[in-house]
C-alpha cells in the first residue's frame, strides 16, 4: 500500500493545529479533528502499555477470550454505524464497508475459541523422571501502525490476537482514518479491554518513527506490526533489526492475474473488474498486472473494456463499483502514476484519463463528481516489462495488460516486479492451476477467483517486497504475538545432564537374517 507512515508537510490542519480527516467524497465534510502527537507521546504510551501488560497477561486466557467475544458482539451491534463511518471517512462503498466490519466480527469469533486453546505441549525427556513442556508467552508491548484503506478490519487482525495472547498495544492508525480508529478503540474499551492495554495515538509518519526509535531504545516495545508501503516498511524493518526484533510487515503488492486460454472469460472479466477497479484499486491485494494468453487477448480485452466502461462510479453511499480516492495524498499519488502512461500504451476503460470533472465527465457517474476525489478508470494495454506501471504498485484504479505464450512465461511475468502478496489464475485445467501455484512467489494464490478478498481465517501476508514472511490471521498470527518458552522439570533428585547422562540400548549390529527367515547364508 502506498502510504501509512509517510509524512507530508502539507497535511491539512486548521488554525489550532488540528489535523482534519475529511470525507473524500465531499471534501467540505470534516469527519474527525485530531491533534497529531509529538514523538514522546508514543514513548509515554509504550510506558503505560508496559505497566498495564503485566496485569493483562495475568487475566486467564479464556477470560481474555470472553473480552474478545464481547468486542465482537459490540461491533456486530454497531455494524451499520461503523460501516457508515468507514464509508464517510475513506469513501469505501457501503457493501464493502459492511464486509470490512464483518471481517472484524469473523476475527473475533475465531479468537474467542483460541482463548481456550493457546496450547503448549508436553514433550518426553531423554532421561527418566524428567518432564518437558512448552508454553506460549505474550511478547509484551506491541506497537501497531496501520493504513487507512482497511481502517477497521486490518487493525483488528493485529489488535485481536495481540490482546488475546496477553499483550498490550500502542496503536497508531492512519490519520486520514482517525474517526474510524477512534470508534474501534471505543468499542474495544467498552468490551472491557483496559485503557492501558490498548493505547490509541495519532501521529504523522516522522513523529511515529522517532517515537518508536526512542521506545525501542528504552526497551519499551517488544513487537512492531506495520501495514503500509514497501518503502516505509523497509525503514521500519531496518529500525527493528537494530534492536534484534522481527516486525510483522504487511506491505505493497503488484498482484498478477493470469488468464489462460481455457479460462471462463466472463468469470475472468468479473474477477478482474472487482479486484482491479473495486475499492478504486486501493487494496494491497488489488489486481496490478493482467497477464493474458496471446490467443484470447483480443477477445478478453474487448469484454473487459466494455465492463470497465460500463461500471458505475460515484458516491460510495450508493451502488457503485468504486467511489473516491481515500484521501488527497492518494489522489496526488495517482496523478503521479498517470504520468507514467507512455505512447506505446493503448488507453482503454473510460472516455478520459485523470480526475472526473465538468471538462472530463464520466458516463453514468452517480452523484456530484465535483465534490470529491473521483478518477476515471484506466485499462492499459501493451505493457512492457520495463514500464514503471508494470513494475511498481500503483494503488489506484489502473490495470496494465501484457501477454504470454507458455505458462512458464506467465509465472515469470507474475514474479518479475518482485512483490509477492497475492496472485490469481483463471483456468479450467487443474494442472495449470497447481503448476501456477508452485511457481508463483505470492503468499496468497487464487484459482478462478480474484486477487483480493481473502477470507479472515487464512494466513494473510506476502513475500519479497510485500513483507518479511510474517502471516496475519487464523492460527498463524499467534506466532507473531507469542514466544515459545520451554520448561524442563527434573524430579529424579539428582543432576541429570542432557546428552551425557542418557541411557542407550545397543542393537546387535552384526546380526543378519538366518536362511529360514530369508537370509543369504
Ligand atoms: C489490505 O488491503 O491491506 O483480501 C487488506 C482482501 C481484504 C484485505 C485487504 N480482505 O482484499
Amino acid at each position: 500500500m502506498g502510504h501509512a507512515g509517510e509524512a507530508t508537510p502539507s497535511e491539512p490542519q486548521d488554525e489550532a493545529g488540528e489535523y482534519l480527516s475529511r470525507n473524500p467524497s465531499r471534501l467540505d465534510d470534516v469527519v474527525a479533528r485530531v491533534r497529531l502527537a509529538a514523538p514522546d507521546t508514543l514513548v509515554t504510551a509504550a510506558e503505560e502499555a508496559q505497566r498495564a501488560q503485566r496485569e493483562w497477561a495475568r487475566v486467564p486466557a479464556p477470560v481474555r477470550g470472553r473480552v474478545i467475544a464481547g468486542f465482537g458482539r459490540l461491533v456486530e451491534a454497531n455494524k451499520e454505524s461503523l460501516a457508515s463511518l468507514v464509508t464517510r471517512e475513506i469513501g469505501k462503498p457501503r457493501t464493502e464497508a459492511l464486509g470490512e466490519v464483518q471481517e472484524i466480527i469473523d476475527t473475533c469469533d475465531f479468537f474467542v475459541g483460541e482463548g481456550r486453546r493457546l496450547y503448549g505441549q508436553t514433550v518426553p525427556s531423554e532421561m527418566p523422571d524428567k518432564q518437558l513442556f512448552t508454553f506460549r508467552t505474550p511478547v509484551g508491548v506491541a506497537t501497531i501502525i496501520t493504513a487507512g484503506n482497511f481502517p477497521v478490519a486490518v487493525p483488528s487482525w493485529y489488535l485481536v490476537p495481540a490482546l488475546l495472547c496477553g499483550n498490550a498495544v500502542v496503536w497508531k492508525p492512519a490519520e486520514y482514518a482517525a474517526g474510524a480508529a477512534r470508534a474501534v478503540a471505543e468499542l474495544a474499551w467498552r468490551a472491557g479491554v483496559p485503557a492501558g492495554a490498548l493505547n490509541l495515538v495519532y501521529a504523522d509518519g516522522e513523529a511515529t518513527f522517532r517515537g518508536l526509535e526512542t521506545a525501542l531504545d528504552r526497551g519499551l516495545v517488544d513487537k512492531v506490526g506495520f501495514t503500509g508501503s514497501s518503502a516505509v516498511g523497509t525503514r521500519v524493518g531496518e529500525l527493528c533489526g537494530r534492536y534484534l526484533q522481527s516486525p510483522t510487515l504487511e506491505l505493497g503488492g503488484k498482484n498478477p492475474m493470469v488468464v489462460a486460454p481455457d479460462a471462463d472469460l466472463d468469470l475472468a472479466v468479473e474477477g478482474a473488474l472487482f479486484s482491479g477497479w473495486g475499492t478504486a484499486g486501493q487494496r494491497c491485494t488489488s489486481l496490478g498486472n493482467l497477464i493474458v494468453h496471446r490467443d484470447i487477448h483480443d477477445e478478453f480485452l474487448a469484454r473487459l473494456d466494455e465492463a470497465v466502461r460500463g461500471a458505475t462510479i460515484g458516491e460510495p453511499t450508493g451502488e457503485v463499483l468504486y467511489g473516491p480516492m481515500l484521501d488527497q495524498k492518494f489522489a496526488d499519488n495517482f496523478e503521479r502514476i498517470l504520468k507514467d502512461i507512455q505512447p506505446h500504451h493503448t488507453v482503454l476503460g473510460s472516455n478520459a484519463v485523470g480526475r472526473i470533472s465538468d471538462d472530463a465527465p464520466r458516463a453514468g457517474f452517480r452523484g456530484d463528481h465535483a465534490a470529491g476525489l473521483y478518477y476515471h478508470p484506466v485499462l492499459l494495454d501493451g505493457l512492457r516489462t520495463d514500464d514503471a506501471i508494470f513494475r511498481q504498485e500503483t494503488f489506484g484504479p489502473i490495470v496494465g495488460v501484457t501477454t504470454y505464450e507458455t505458462l512458464e512465461e506467465a509465472i515469470e511475468l507474475g514474479n518479475a516486479p518482485g512483490y509477492g502478496l497475492s496472485a490469481a489464475i483463471y483456468t479450467t485445467d487443474p494442472a495449470t492451476a497447481f503448476r501456477f501455484r508452485e511457481g508463483i512467489g505470492a503468499g496468497m494464490v487464487s484459482a478462478n477467483n480474484s486477487t483480493s478478498g481473502a477470507e479472515a481465517h487464512l494466513p494473510f501476508g506476502g513475500n519479497g517486497k510485500s513483507g518479511n514472511g510474517g502471516r496475519l490471521s487464523g492460527m498463524w498470527v499467534i506466532d507473531q504475538f507469542t514466544r515459545w518458552q520451554s520448561l524442563n522439570w527434573d524430579f529424579s533428585g539428582k543432576l541429570q545432564k542432557a546428552q551425557m547422562d542418557v541411557g542407550a540400548i545397543e542393537p546387535e549390529w552384526d546380526y543378519r537374517l538366518p536362511a529360514e527367515l530369508g537370509g543369504q547364508s
